[in-house]
Parts: C-alpha cells; structure tokens; sequence
C-alpha cells in the first residue's frame, strides 16, 4: 500500500520483507493489500543486530521482579507491605463472545497459517528510526499513532477540543461526533490504531494530562470513553486507552489503589469502553500496587480479559515494559514501540523477530524455545491483534499510510515521497466550534455582563497574552520545544503526545475584533497583550467601558518540561502572572471579564469576588476554534490547595515512588461532600443565561431479575471462563428510572444538564453522592420537558471485594438531582 503512494520498493523490502513464509501465501492479507505480492518477493530485510542492550539491561532500574510462574507477588518497600498485586494465571484466550465471533474465527484461522517468526513480526513493533511512518508500526500493516485531540505531527488536520472540554459539555452526542471525526482523521491518513483517548481520571488537580482525559469522575469519564470510542470505532478505526490508575505525569510511581476503589472508580471507564467493545487497550507507564502496569496480571488477566471479557488486545504504552517473560505472561499482546527504551541501543532493528534490542522479538522465540513462554499464548497474542482489525473492518479497502511522524515536508532526506499532504479535516471546524461553545463554562456573571452587548459598546480593553496569536506561529516555540511545549500565545491545547499541529488558530484578539466590527465597528479596541506591562493594562482599562482579560494555566506529558513545570503543574495558580493582570484591570475597569483557558482546577480566590470582576468563563483549551460559554465543569475548582485531599508527590527517595491512594472513593467532589468543605465551583457547576425550574420527581424501580441482590455470575478468577463483554450481562440491566421534568423559565432557549447522584445505604460506606446520571437538553423558553434517566445494576452496587463481585446493598438509596453536585433541586429515594 506505500507502495503506491511512492515508497521505493528497497524501502518496501526494508519493511514488508520480514513478512515472509506462510504469510505472503495468505489470501486474506493479498486481497487487503494488494502491493503484498511483490512485497513477498521482497528479500528479507536487514537484521542490524544490536548488543548494547546486552550491556546495559543489568542496570535498567526496577528488575527486581516477581516470580509470575510460581506466584510470588512483587514486593512492597517497608511500610506499604498491604499494598502488593496477586499474580493472576494463566492468560485468558480471547472467546469471540458478544459480537466478535467471526472476527476471532478469521483472525484464527489466519494466525493458524503463521510460523513463530511471523506471529513475533505481529506482536513487537518494528521501525520506529527515520523511515517510519508512524509512531509504532507492526505486523508490517498496522499503524498505530497519536493523538487524543487529532492526528498528531502532520498536516491538513483539525486540532479538536481537548478530552477535559468534550467532558465538560456533558453531552454523549457531542462527545461521540467528536470520535467519530477524529476517527475519521486518522483513518483517512491510514491510522489503524488511535492512541486515544485518554481515560484516567484527574485524582489530583495539578496532573499533567488531565486535560487529555474526562475530568475527575468515574460515571462521567465512563460516558465520555465509551461515546468517544464508539465515535473513533464507528469511523473504523480502532481506539486504546490508557490502563490504568496513572495520576501524575513523573510515571514510574506505584498507585497504590485498594480493589475496591480500583473497580469503582478506576477501572470503571474501562468497563464502560469494553462494554461498547473497545478493540484495543494501552496499559500505562506506572505500576499498580508495586507491578508495573504492562505485566499487571490482575489487572490484565483478571480484570481486563476476565472480569470484563475484553476481546481486543492490550499494548505496551511507549517502552513501559521492563520486562519480557512477566508481561507475556500477565497478558500483554502487543510490544510497542519495539525497542527497550528511548536512547537505548538501536531504535530501528527491521526485522523484529530477530530483533535484540526488545524485550520481545528474538527473546520471544528464547522464550517458546526454552518453554518459560507457551506458543499457545503468542498466538492469542496476535488472534486478538487480528480479531480488533477484522472486527473494525480494516482488511476491506483501509486507506495507507499518507504521512510520517518525522515531519511535514513532502520528501524526506533521502528523496522518498514520505507526505502526500492528505485533507481529512473535512467540515470538523463547525464541530470543533460546537464542542468549544458547548464546553466553555460560565462560573460568575453579575450585572448583565455576559452575554456582551456589543450594540452598547464603545470602548473595549483586551489584556493578556493569552489574547493574542503565538508569536513564533501556532505550532512553534521560541527555543525550539516540538509537541507545543511551552506556554506562548493564547493556550488552546497543553503539551506532549497528546497534542496535534494546528491547521490555523483563531485567537480570541482577532475572533472578538472581528466580531465586534461586523456589528458596531466604531468601537474602540484597546489591546495590551503583554501580561507584565500593567502600566499600559492599567491606561487602557480606565478608558475602557468593558475589558477581557485572557488567562492561562498550561501542563504536559513528563517528557517536557515547561516554565519549570515538568508535565505536572508546580502550582494551580493563573500562569503568565495572571491574578495580577486582572486585579489590575478591575481595579480600573467596572466591567472586568475574565476568560481562562486552563488544563485543571486554578485558585481564583484572589479576585473571584471583586465587585469589578462581573465575569468569569472557564473556556478550558478548546482546540483550533471557541466560542460562547454554555456548560459544566468537570471537576471540582477548590478555595485552596489545600483543600483537596490528593496531590502531586513531586519528590521521593524511593526506587519507585509510591502514591497510595489514601482518599479511596471519595476522588474530587465526594471528598468535599464527605468533609464538608466548601468549594469554588463545585463539580458539575455552569451558570446560564437563562433559568430553569425542577419539578414532579418520580422513582421508578423495575422488577428484579434475581433474588439474592447479587449478579448471577461471579466475575472470573484465574480458572474460570472469561465473563461476556464489559462484565455480567446482568450488570448493565435497568433496575429504576428517575424521571422529572425541567422548565425554562427565563426569556431564551438554554441547555440544561440536570446531574442524578445517588446517596447509598449507610451500610455500604460510599462517599454522600455519587453520580449516576446526566443528560444535555436544550430547551426553549417557557416550555418544558420531562427527563428519564435509567439507572443500570450496576449503578447501584458495590464491589465487594470478599464475594469478588458487584453486589446491590439492603436499604434505603437517596435520590438527589441537580443541576451540579451542590445545587440539588429534588430528592426521593428508592430501594431494591
Ligand atoms: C504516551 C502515550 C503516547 C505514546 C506515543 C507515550 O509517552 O504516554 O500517550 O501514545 O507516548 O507517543
């Protein structure tokens, strides 16, 4: 297929060579991609051995491991003794249950025809020096590539709003339109596998990539993974997701995390993706209870394979693995990107069943050959790599690979045609727009400030750099720093892998300019957009009748460091010295509105209340394009540090830094409920510019299926059958619908996003409220509507870690629906 689009046949060769044997006789694979022929004809490529890693692997850090075969869990250091991972054996084989039985038929009948050699050539990624096209490449036909907000490091791409702003709008639809156009993208460039999205929640408010992911709570992150995956996999590509339980960026941290707190809060969206059939998982750089999340076997053989029947297959995040033998074992399929580890050895080894620079390839075949390893495991490894591509339908006329991660330009050095600039941004930028309006949260409106009347304007003051264009270009930073790792310009994206190139980034300065002109265009507009000259902030905002001021807080991926701030944000003050820039300007303006584009919670205390500040949107960063606000923060913004329970462990002496998981259940709002501790903004709060009124409340439990309160089934243990896909059928029953009915009583149409939060039996110990529910209506003036929500088996359990299953308590459940996790309009209550 590259073939085609103008890589030499040597390089071909280079590539596709390794395929040889029974593969390049396989019909399926010559009907998919018709250049194979010749490829097979292809002499095997170069085998560049390397042996430094033979060098250095005694010093790699963290090899004290487990005995996997005979048991013996890794150890704890002093004082974390309880906090230790069972080994879980053997690995389960993929089922072909719920949907996927034809998939996992043909992909085994395939894999059948395989010698040991080609099945390594599936399983270890390959390519990754100067002449890949992707971030990873493997089985010589699968590219699998970033990001979470689009397709990362190439043109003619839209950069779509960020996981924590889709989350924000609380609206599935929206999120799903969202996957399906990013899916879209990158199936259209001959992405197989999008690296996204991202999944784990924002424990603690500082964390690097919370932006990439869906905010802090395990109900709304389920909704929003699972409606993006069905968005990215209904575009035909298919999605991973980060497993599990990596809160900060530093990564080689043990999250130590109780099993109970793990399966109701941290695996939660996980289930949520299987369950929608998520054909493809990443496991995450940090460890989980001292085991390193690639060779987790809990968490990949019980829970993920088990537990939840997940049918797809697992990968390694970027050189997580420190290991080989444990995470085959643990029920990892898929090594990526190949190599043992950045700047270790060689990058680019072609053949990977040769390869020595891996903890897989070559040693693989070691492994079968000495019989720690079993065949048999290999070749579920690669039935299940097969079984994600024919369940997605990517042997049918898969569009190839058109770009490469090296760069934009369209030769590379050596004069290959390595970008042919594919368009796939289609008409995403209306989308984007929608999601950025949808997704920016008004938190303070006094005076009528918002929505601005432009009509009545006469002179307008714009202060902040966070206003105006980057002035080295959208995608570029003084200094040289790729993947936007550094703070300049108006924030619109953070940093690291979870970042695309903008195509164009319309910056607030010339959007409001613009906007302001097509409608009264003798108004004045003053702009400063240097943060720190407060002199002229000052002059421009005493003429000024209204004044915005634009404000940042920026976080990445630990790989870059930016400001000091190395992934994990330092502080969760205001960047750029933005708390000074705006009581600046309200202490000469009247009508101060402050618009932040922030990754996570920031402290507003310093000037949320000054009589002058009549305005606050929390725009978060909204890709390419934004808009007016309209919805609910996603996470709860807090009066001090302090308040929250969790934060970043930013030092430690230990070999592996240990974060225990101490709050347990209560993550973000229900640890503020619990404590009584009252926030800024508390989760789920959004102001509109209209008014709505809850009434008529109705509880509805629907008969039982069972008698005992329990599921029928008991999750798997290492033994027992593998469990239908997303866990228990019986889970995902309706058990109760809470309906109610919403009126506008304001003089515009508004959404609303009324939230269901459950108080459990006393019994049970969950925190006060959990979410259970929510949905996004917009509703015109003075009419209204009545709202259902279903509330699923499993909505209404706990886990129990003794019967190792999802149970239902005895008594009484309060039901509480608001329009945030603070302002509940109604309560009843409901028992099963
Ligand atoms: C990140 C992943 C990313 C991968 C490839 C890793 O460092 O954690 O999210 O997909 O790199 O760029």
């Amino acid at each position: 297929m590259w073939l085609a689009s103008g890589i030499t046949s040597a390089q071909m060769g280079k590539t596709y060579g390794i395929l040889g044997g029974e593969l390049c006789k396989d019909e399926t694979l010559d009907k998919a991609f018709p250049v194979l022929g010749s490829i097979c004809s292809q002499t095997t490529g170069i085998v560049a051995l390397s042996f430094v890693i033979w060098v250095i692997r005694p010093i790699l850090p963290h090899l004290a491991l487990a005995d996997v075969v005979n048991g013996i869990p890794d150890s704890a250091p002093a004082g974390f003794d309880q906090w230790t991972s069972p080994i879980v054996l053997p690995a389960p084989n993929t089922t072909g249950q719920n949907g996927w039985a034809s998939s996992v038929a043909r992909a085994r009948a395939f894999v059948a025809q395989l010698t040991l050699a080609e099945k390594i050539n599936v399983t270890t990624g390959v390519d990754t020096g100067a002449s890949s096209r992707c971030l990873g490449n493997t089985g010589t036909i699968l590219c699998l590539h970033d990001s979470p907000i689009g397709v990362r490091l190439t043109d003619f791409v839209s950069a779509f709003p960020a996981g924590i702003n889709a989350a924000s709008t609380w609206d599935r639809d929206l999120i799903e339109k969202r996957g399906y156009a990013m899916g879209s993208e990158h199936k259209g460039k001959g992405v197989n596998i999008v690296l996204g999205p991202g999944t784990n929640l924002a424990r603690v408010a500082a964390a690097g990539r919370n932006w990439e992911a869906f905010g802090a709570d395990p109900f709304l992150a389920g909704v929003a993974t699972a409606a993006s995956i069905e968005g990215y996999q209904s575009a035909g590509v298919i999605a991973g997701t980060h497993f599990c339980g990596g809160s900060e960026a530093k990564q080689v941290e043990s999250s130590n995390i109780d099993d109970r707190t793990l399966h109701e809060v941290y695996v939660w969206p996980f289930a949520e993706a299987v369950k929608v059939g998520v054909a493809a998982v990443m496991c995450s750089y940090n460890y989980i209870n001292q085991t390193q999340a690639c060779q987790n076997s809990k968490l990949i053989n019980g829970v993920l394979k088990e537990e939840l029947g997940f049918q797809g297959f697992i990968m390694s995040d970027w050189a997580a693995m420190i290991n080989g033998l444990q995470p085959a074992l643990a029920g990892l399929d898929m090594n990526m990107p190949g190599f043992i580890g950045y700047g270790i050895g060689d990058q680019d080894q072609p053949d990977p069943s040769t390869a020595t620079n891996s903890w897989w390839g070559s040693e693989l075949s070691t492994m079968v050959n000495n019989g720690s390893l079993s065949e048999t495991r290999i070749d579920d490894m690669v039935t299940r790599i097969f079984a994600a591509w024919y369940q997605l339908g990517q042997d049918e006329d898969y569009p190839h690979v058109s770009f490469t991660q090296h760069g934009q330009q369209t030769f590379s050095a050596d004069g290959q045609l390595v970008n042919e600039h594919v368009n796939v941004q289609g008409e995403h930028y209306r989308l984007i727009r929608e999601i950025g309006a949808a997704s920016s949260i008004l938190l303070k409106n006094t005076k009528n400030a918002l929505p601005l009347r432009v009509k009545n304007l006469k002179r307008i003051g714009i202060f902040g750099s966070d206003a105006a264009a980057n002035p080295d270009g959208a995608n570029n930073c003084a200094g040289g720093a790729t993947s936007h790792g550094c703070s300049q310009g108006t924030l619109a994206q953070g940093w690291g892998s979870g970042t695309a190139y903008f195509p164009y980034l319309v910056d607030p300065l010339s959007a409001i300019g613009t906007h302001i002109r097509s409608i009264n265009p003798t108004v004045v507009v003053d702009a400063v957009t240097n943060d720190f000259n407060l002199k002229a902030v000052s002059d421009a905002a005493s003429l000024a009748d209204t004044c915005l001021v634009f404000v940042n807080a920026d976080s990445g991926e630990g790989y870059i460091t930016v400001d000091g701030n190395a992934g994990d944000r330092n502080n969760i003050t205001l960047w750029h010295g933005g708390d000074n820039l705006i009581l600046t300007t309200a202490s000469r303006c009247a009508n101060t509105i402050v618009v932040a584009h922030i990754v996570g919670p920031v402290l507003v205390e310093s000037w949320i209340d000054h009589p002058n500040v009549t305005a606050f949107i929390n725009a978060g960063i909204p890709g390419q394009e934004s808009d007016e606000p309209e919805w609910a923060v996603a996470y709860t913004m807090a009066k001090t540090r302090e308040d929250y329970n969790a934060d970043v462990l930013y030092t430690s002496s230990d070999p592996v830094t240990q974060i225990t998981y101490e709050e347990a259940l209560e993550i973000d709002y229900r640890h503020f409920d619990a404590h009584d501790i009252e926030p800024r903004f508390e989760f789920g709060f959004g102001l509109s510019y209209t008014t709505f009124v809850y009434s008529g409340l109705e509880t509805a439990p629907h008969p039982r299926r069972d008698a005992d309160h329990t599921t029928t089934s008991a999750p798997g243990t290492a033994a027992s059958p593998v469990n239908p896909v997303g866990g228990p059928t019986e889970l995902y029953d309706v058990v109760a619908t809470v309906s109610f009915t919403i009126k506008n009583t304001g003089p515009i149409a508004g959404n609303e996003v009324p939230q269901l939060y459950l108080g459990f039996p006393a019994s049970v110990n969950e925190p006060p409220k959990v979410l259970r529910g929510f949905t996004r209506k917009l509703i015109a003036a003075g009419s209204e509507t009545r709202v259902a929500l279903d509330l699923r088996r499993k909505d209404v359990s706990v886990w129990d870690v003794v019967r190792q299953d999802w149970v239902v308590p005895e008594g009484r459940f309060e039901v509480m629906v608001g329009s945030s996790s603070r302002d509940i309009k109604l309560t009843g209550s409901l028992e099963f």
